[in-house]
């Protein structure tokens, strides 16, 4: 019935939470000068959130992994506090869990923050009018406001990070920013014999899409006080669904939501992007490779294209790559230490239906 199935939903799991993350936020990124205030604050309102498809995945994965732990880990700031001994008794239990989930909840913010502020930069790089089904920030109020609207978001989700008083942690997501400029960077400047390479397909797609949310599921493992062993496998899980993800979106960008090729956006060929399954239908059609080396730039190039594509087992293959990721993403959560907490449980098989949907979604 419809009850069990939004018990389940893993959206639905964490609807209330997410409702008081998107209040925090508005609160989170007030500035002082009007223009700054109303240009930061456009893709925080109301029925602009976006899908909260990451703060849903972090604080999921913050419940998947909520063992019974060092109580008083999650005290933590460098480590410091760990070593304390447990003298404060269940409240001091009940109060370090409550500290521990809004550390947690801190950094889901951070990280929609930093997504948000890369999306205002894309936005201005793209040229872009439309965001989210209404005008991007830069077509509203131009190219210099959504820039400086992007680094206001940032410096915002920077003094958020240094409240957390973690090293770690700061580490791991200065980090992030750094791999989403680099990935940027690369699908910007790619070189002929770079645009033919799954390598660099797949690195460049690990820094636009899978470090943010990878990095940020092992941050919300080290503020848990966390072994190192959960961490990484937080990370993992983060890491392949991030790249299914992209996997998928870029299998849409040629199909839509229908099966059929030609009947999605084309929005990358068109640009020159060299995706997935373009590089596994050029390894059936090696004549693929001088399209693809000058970007589909020529007159024909993009009909050429997806003439062999259609041909090639490549969008096949494409979401073949996505399962396997998914499957990996799957099986990290599987080797979390047994638990028997329920919620533990159900937040589990929220994080596996995630993936599913990742993988069968047709938007
Ligand atoms: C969307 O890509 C863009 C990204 C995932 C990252 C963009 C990163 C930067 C612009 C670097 C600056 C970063 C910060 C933190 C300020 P897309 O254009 O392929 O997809 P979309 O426009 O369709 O969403
Ligand atoms: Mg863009
Ligand atoms: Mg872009």
């Amino acid at each position: 019935d419809s009850a069990t199935e939004d018990a389940l939903d893993p959206f639905a799991l964490v609807a209330d939470e997410l409702s008081i993350l998107a209040n925090k936020l508005r609160k989170m990124v007030v500035a002082e000068v009007p223009k700054l205030a109303s240009a930061a604050e456009y893709f925080f309102k109301l029925g602009v959130e976006g899908k909260r498809f990451r703060p849903t995945v972090l604080l999921l994965m913050a419940s998947a992994i909520n063992l019974p732990a060092s109580p008083l880990s999650s005290l933590t700031t460098d480590g410091v506090s760990s070593k304390l001994p447990n003298s404060l008794g269940n409240s001091g239990f009940q109060n370090s869990s409550n500290n521990m989930r809004s550390r947690q909840q801190c950094i889901a913010e951070i990280t929609e923050m930093i997504h948000v502020a890369s999306l205002l930069h894309d936005d201005v790089l793209d040229d872009a009018d439309t965001r989210r089904g209404i005008h991007s920030l830069n077509f509203v109020m131009g190219n210099k406001v959504a820039v400086l609207a992007g680094d206001f978001l940032l410096s915002r989700a920077c003094v958020a990070l240094a409240s957390l008083k973690n090293t770690e942690v700061v580490s791991l997501l200065s980090t992030v920013v750094e791999h989403l400029v680099t990935g940027e960077t690369m699908q910007m400047t790619t070189g002929t014999d770079q645009r033919c390479s799954m390598e660099y397909y797949l690195q460049k797609t690990y820094y636009k899409t899978a470090s943010l949310i990878s990095n940020s599921c092992k941050a919300i493992a080290i503020v848990a006080g966390q072994t190192a062993e959960v961490s990484m496998l937080a990370y993992e899980y983060g890491r392949n669904l991030g790249l299914a993800y992209q996997l998928i979106d870029d299998v849409l960008d040629f199909t839509g939501s229908s099966t059929s090729l030609g009947k999605g956006s084309l929005s990358d060929i068109q640009h020159g992007i060299v995706t997935a399954p373009i590089l596994f239908a050029m390894e059936e059609f090696p004549q693929l490779r001088e399209l693809v080396e000058r970007g589909f730039q020529d007159p024909g190039d993009v009909d050429t294209a997806l003439h062999y594509l259609g041909k090639s087992r490549g969008i096949q293959r494409a979401r073949d790559l996505a399962a396997d990721h998914v499957k990996r993403a799957v099986e990290a959560v599987q080797s979390l230490p047994p638990s028997n907490d329920p919620s533990v449980q159900i937040s589990r098989r929220a994080l596996v239906d995630l993936t599913h949907k990742v993988i069968t979604r047709t938007k």
